[in-house]
C-alpha cells in the first residue's frame, strides 16, 4: 500500500519551515504590498489580521488536522476519513485548484527569474520607462515562456528529490536566506529620506477606508497567502508525525506569514514613498500587480547601492516563489503517485506538462493571445481570479463543513490535543472548534456570495 511507504518530515522545525515556506511566497512579496496600496494601507492591514485570526487560522488548523489524520493525498484523505461518501470530490477539487494556481504562479515565478537575471547582468538605470519595458517583456511570445519553464523545471527538480531531501531541506535553507535578504532590503529602504511617510501609510489606519470591498480583498489575500483551501497544507500535514502540535504549528505558520508580509511591505512601500519624495511626485502605491516589477526597478535605479538591493530583492522573490511552488506541485505529484501508481519522477513530469501547458496559455495571454477572453477576462487573469476568489474560499468552506460537521467535536478535540497528551486549555480547543463549525463557514460563505453575485 502507498500508505506504508510514505515519507515523513524529519523534524519539528522542518515541518514548520516547510509549511511557512509554502505560505510565504509571491503572495507576500508581490501581491500583499500592491493589495495594501490599492485598498487603503493600514486599514487593509487591520482587516487582513482580523480575517486571518477569525476565519483563516481555523481553516488552516482544520486542513492540517484532516491531512494528518488521513495521511495521504487530499483525494484519499477524504476517502479514508469518510469512506463511501461524496466527500472525496473535495479532495479532487483541491488537487485541481493547486494545478490551476501553479499554472499562473509559474508565470510570475518566471518573471522573477528574468528580473533576477536582469538585475545581475545590467542593473536598472535611472530614466528608463520600466512600465514599457515590463509590458514589452511579458507581451513577447517566447521570452517569458523560457523563464516560466526554467522556474517550473527548478521546482520539479526539488520535488524529484522527495520530501526530506528535497522539500524539507530546501525550505529550511531558502526561508532563512530569504529572511536575511529581505531584512537587509528593509534596512536600506527605511534609511532613505522620506521613507517614514510610507511607514505611516502602512501602520496608521484611516477607518473611513474600511469598506466591504476592502474586507473581501483582505479575506482573499489571507486565503492565498496562507496557502489554504487547495490541499497544500493537507498534503504537507500527511507527511507529519502524529506527535506534532497542530495548533501551535499552525499559529507559527500564520505568525511568520504575516510577519513576512509586513516585512515585505516595509521593503517596498517606504521605498516607493522615498522615491516619490525625491522626484517631487505623489507616491504611486496603487500601481497594482506591476508594483514590484515596474515601480521597484525605478526605485532601485535611483537609490544608492540600488544594484545590490535589486539583486537581493529579486533573489528573495524567486526563493519565496519556489518554496510555494513546490508545495503546489507536491499536491498534484502525491495524487498521481498514490492514485495513478506512478513513480515520483513520472508524477513530476506529468505535473510539469500539465501546469506548464496551461502556464504557456497564461503567459501568452499578455501577448499573442491577448484578445482571447474567458468570462470577460484574459487567461492569466481568469486563473488568478478563479482560484483566489472562488476556488480557495470554496475549498476552505467545504473543509470547515467536513471538519466541523462530519468529523464531530470529540474527534476534532482528540486530534488537537493528540489524544489528550498535549495540554491545551479546554476553552481554547472549544473556541477553535466553534470558529470552525459556525463562524468561519458563515463568514466565508458571505464573502463568496459577495464575490459571485455583486
Ligand atoms: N501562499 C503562497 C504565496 O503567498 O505566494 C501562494 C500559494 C501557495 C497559494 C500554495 C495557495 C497554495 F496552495
Amino acid at each position: 500500500m502507498a500508505q506504508k511507504s510514505r515519507e515523513t518530515f524529519g523534524s519539528r522545525a522542518g515541518v514548520l519551515l516547510a509549511m511557512a515556506g509554502s505560505a510565504i511566497g509571491l503572495g507576500n512579496i508581490w501581491r500583499f504590498p500592491y493589495m495594501l496600496g490599492q485598498n487603503g494601507g493600514a486599514a487593509f492591514l487591520l482587516m487582513y489580521v482580523i480575517m486571518l485570526l477569525v476565519f483563516c487560522l481555523p481553516v488552516l488548523i482544520s486542513e492540517y488536522l484532516v491531512g494528518r489524520r488521513g495521511a495521504s493525498n487530499p483525494y484519499r484523505c477524504f476517502s479514508v476519513l469518510a469512506p463511501g461518501t461524496g466527500w472525496r470530490w473535495i479532495g479532487l477539487l483541491a488537487v485541481l485548484s493547486s494545478a490551476c494556481i501553479l499554472s499562473f504562479y509559474c508565470v510570475v515565478g518566471g518573471w522573477s527569474v528574468k528580473y533576477l537575471v536582469e538585475s545581475c547582468m545590467n542593473g536598472f538605470t535611472a530614466g528608463q520607462n520600466y512600465g514599457e519595458l515590463f509590458g514589452a517583456f511579458i507581451g513577447n511570445a517566447w521570452k517569458p515562456l523560457v523563464y516560466t519553464m526554467i522556474f517550473l523545471g527548478l521546482t520539479g527538480l526539488i520535488i524529484v528529490l522527495g520530501v526530506r531531501k528535497g522539500i524539507e531541506r530546501m525550505s529550511k535553507i531558502m526561508i532563512k536566506v530569504l529572511f536575511v535578504i529581505i531584512v537587509l532590503v528593509v534596512v536600506r529602504s527605511l534609511s532613505l529620506p522620506g521613507a517614514l511617510d510610507g511607514v505611516r501609510y502602512m501602520f496608521v489606519p484611516d477607518f473611513s477606508k474600511v469598506t466591504t470591498s476592502v474586507m473581501v480583498a483582505a479575506m482573499g489575500q489571507a486565503f492565498f497567502s496562507l496557502s489554504i483551501g487547495c490541499g497544500t497544507i493537507m498534503t504537507y500535514a500527511s507527511y507529519v508525525r502524529k506527535d506534532e502540535n497542530i495548533a501551535a504549528t499552525s499559529a507559527g505558520v500564520a505568525f511568520f506569514d504575516t510577519l513576512f508580509a509586513i516585512i515585505a511591505g516595509l521593503a517596498i512601500i517606504p521605498a516607493v514613498f522615498a522615491a516619490a519624495a525625491q522626484n517631487g511626485t505623489a507616491a504611486n502605491v496603487e500601481a497594482g500587480p506591476g508594483l514590484v516589477f515596474i515601480t521597484l526597478p525605478g526605485v532601485f535605479s535611483s537609490m544608492p547601492l540600488g544594484r545590490i538591493a535589486a539583486v537581493l530583492f529579486f533573489l528573495s522573490l524567486l526563493l519565496a516563489a519556489i518554496t510555494s511552488a513546490i508545495s503546489l506541485m507536491e499536491v498534484v505529484v502525491s495524487f498521481v503517485i498514490e492514485e495513478m501508481h506512478r513513480s515520483r519522477g513520472r508524477a513530476v513530469l506529468a505535473a510539469f506538462l500539465l501546469c506548464g501547458g496551461v502556464g504557456v496559455l497564461c503567459s501568452l495571454s499578455f501577448g499573442p493571445l491577448e484578445n482571447f477572453r474567458l468570462f470577460g477576462l484574459g487567461i492569466f487573469d481568469f486563473f488568478d481570479y478563479l482560484t483566489s476568489n472562488i476556488l480557495l474560499p470554496a475549498g476552505g468552506l467545504l473543509l470547515t463543513f467536513f471538519a466541523g460537521w462530519h468529523l464531530k467535536k470529540d474527534n476534532y478535540l482528540d486530534e488537537l490535543t493528540n489524544g489528550g497528551t498535549i495540554r491545551i486549555p479546554h476553552w481554547l480547543c472549544c473556541t477553535i472548534f466553534y470558529l470552525v463549525k459556525w463562524v468561519a463557514p458563515i463568514g466565508i460563505a458571505l464573502i463568496l456570495l459577495n464575490c459571485l453575485f455583486f
